[in-house]
């Protein structure tokens, strides 16, 4: 679906944020800003802010943020098309009837139905459980100690030993075999035809936030293989972006999650009153997950197997949740296998109290860690201390950083002195040479030299942002290029037309991003609140430390990608690089 940024513009101006926002959240006037408890998480006191002037919201608590659209997308669970057509419809625009409209709207169509087919499914498992045909799965449940009350919460349900009981069933309700097979529930191959993907399991409806049905597990009885099978991705189901049990976590009102791996796990935690549970269903943790979960809680208490899968699980999901801007806690289950075998066999009372021993996420990986090095060779003690510092580097945030040099240090009785030099000497070379890797160590981590660059790209575009007088100095050094990633480009390059035709627009740039993903990403641009540099010297010195860094990668880069034999690139690129040296010495005036 093609519409042109014009009638885009049109339908956004003729949208006031104020007046949409209004409709679903109660605001506030304060100052020139409307406040609000934020829909997107659950909070007590207001963080949500929706600005007249920008034509933009954001969340200060849980980052939420962006125009109309997002807000759309948001909100009702639209795409960036159907945010499109909701708000022309809501502010009498006349869309352009397209051919093209016809096949989105049939996309649209196909994605309601698909949910249909999928709740017709589990309400058909859920009466086969309680059927006498479903004695087997109920029983199951039942052993598992599953009330009847969490068995309708998660909508449970049983699918029969017939191979095609399901298939036959929706198409009674006049579904067409191509859909069902779309909402991934059949299979067909030459020798038995048309056969339900499941049969002879207990069902798991997998539903999203809105507890919408998007998808199932289901648990073979016994020990047969392959224990759980899913549904496959379809257009409603992404894996990656769907949480289990989110759709009742939301609401629990806990600053916290527990993130498992298991459907039993979450429902266990679930029945003995751990209503914030949820699970990545099999799958690695993923920025996805984390960008969701980062919309309802800042913390998250990784309660995964006590397997050395699990533990492996954890140490990949502390970095991706700390990236989200997620602090991640360890809940170690020994002696039990999962958080279901735990509660089944030491209750509640002795599971809260693993939840209030839990392990910061940081330490423990330097746990693990640990166990790579033989702690009484000195040689190999001081490599565990520079990894240990290297890692230490990755805290942006000072303060941060300071706590958690203070925190080493007194866990492995060393001096905080020698560690925090250690930990400078690593952030120096941090920029210029990547650690050696220990054959022992497994962990692939991502480089750390490249997410540097990126936060200062975006922390620069920020301030250009948030401080037009900015914009000359900058814009006389750093060109949209230099923007190495590729959406903070996309950002620059329509800035610096909106700053040459003289207008600031945040909310236009913003309808450039399609994926909501984006939207976010952009709108925190839009939104970030600059670190409490106070004096204008000193915010003067960070403006041209980030003008000096973002130039010099830019540099790198483009060197890197150089053709052997561009020689007149090569100069261009070595004049840059002496330019460089001017920025140290530049002056800027914020007075
Ligand atoms: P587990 O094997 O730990 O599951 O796998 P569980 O929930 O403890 O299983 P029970 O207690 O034996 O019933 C964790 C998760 O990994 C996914 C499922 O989402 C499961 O809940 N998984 C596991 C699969 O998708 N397929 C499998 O074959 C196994
Ligand atoms: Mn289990």
């Amino acid at each position: 679906m093609y519409y042109s940024e014009e009638l885009i513009e049109e339908i956004r101006m003729k949208n006031d944020i104020v007046d949409l926002v209004s409709g679903y959240v109660k605001l506030k006037r304060q100052g020139s800003n409307y406040m609000g408890l934020c829909p997107f998480h659950n909070e007590k006191s207001p963080s949500f802010s929706v600005s007249r002037q920008k034509q933009m919201y954001y969340c200060f608590g849980c980052g939420a943020g962006g125009n109309v659209f997002t807000f759309a997308m948001e909100y009702e669970n639209l795409t960036f098309p159907e945010a499109i057509e909701f708000l022309a419809e809501r502010s009498g625009v006349e869309l352009p009837r397209m051919e093209y409209s016809e096949e989105a709207r049939k996309k649209a169509n196909l994605r309601t139905v698909l949910l249909e087919i999928n709740r017709e499914a589990a309400r058909y498992f859920y009466v086969q459980l309680k059927a006498e045909q479903g004695k087997t799965g109920y029983t199951y449940l039942k052993e598992r100690r599953l009330s009847d009350e969490t068995i309708r919460a998660f909508g449970l349900g049983y699918s029969n030993k017939y191979s095609d009981d399901l298939y036959r069933y929706l198409k009674s309700r006049g579904y067409s075999e191509d859909l069902i097979r779309q909402a991934g529930l059949i299979n067909t191959d030459e020798k038995h035809g048309v056969y339900d993907k499941f049969w002879n399991r207990v069902m798991f409806p997998i539903m999203d936030v809105n507890s919408k049905v998007i998808g199932f597990g289901g648990r073979v009885m016994g020990d047969g293989k392959p224990k759980y099978l899913n549904s496959p991705e379809t257009p409603i189901f992404d894996k990656s972006r769907n949480l289990y049990g989110l759709n009742r976590a939301r609401s629990s009102r806990k600053p916290y999650f527990l993130l498992c791996e298991g459907y039993m796990d979450v429902i266990s935690m679930h029945q003995a009153g751990f209503t914030n549970a949820v699970a990545s269903l099999g799958t690695a943790l993923t920025t996805g997950h984390a960008s969701l979960i980062k919309r309802y809680v800042k913390e998250v208490y990784l309660t995964y197997d006590s397997d050395g899968a699990g533990t492996k699980a954890a140490l990949r999901a502390i970095p991706i949740l700390r990236d989200a801007g997620i602090s991640a806690k360890v809940i170690r289950m020994e002696p039990y296998k999962d958080p279901d075998e735990f509660i089944k066999n030491l209750g509640a009372e002795e599971f809260e109290k693993r939840i209030q021993g839990a392990k910061n996420g940081f330490m423990f990986s330097l746990e693990v860690l640990e166990r790579d090095y033989h702690m009484d060779s000195p040689e190999e003690k001081t490599a565990f201390f520079q990894e240990a510092a290297r890692r230490l580097t990755e805290f942006q945030d000072e303060l941060e950083r300071d706590n958690y040099i203070e925190a080493v240090a007194r866990k492995y009785a060393i001096k905080e002195e020698s560690l925090r030099k250690m930990v400078t000497k690593a952030a120096v070379y941090a920029g210029m040479a990547k650690p050696v890797e220990r054959p022992k160590t497994a962990s692939g981590k991502p480089q750390k030299k490249e997410d540097g660059n990126l936060t200062s790209q975006k922390a620069l575009l920020t301030w250009m942002i948030d401080d037009q007088r900015l914009f000359g100095v900058i814009s006389r050094y750093i060109r949209p290029e230099d923007f190495t990633q590729s959406q903070y480009r996309t950002v620059a390059e329509l800035l610096y037309d909106q700053y040459q035709s003289g207008e600031l627009n945040p909310a236009k740039i913003m309808s450039h991003f399609t994926e909501e993903e984006e939207h976010r990403e952009a709108a925190a641009l839009f939104n970030t609140r600059l670190e409490k540099l106070t004096t204008p010297g000193e915010k003067a010195q960070a403006v041209r430390d980030l003008l000096y860094r973002v130039k010099s990668n830019s540099i790198d880069v483009r060197m890197k990608n150089l053709a052997p034999a561009d020689m007149a690139g090569l100069q261009r690129l070595m004049d840059e690089k002496r330019r460089l040296g001017e920025l140290e010495k530049l002056h800027i005036s914020l007075e």
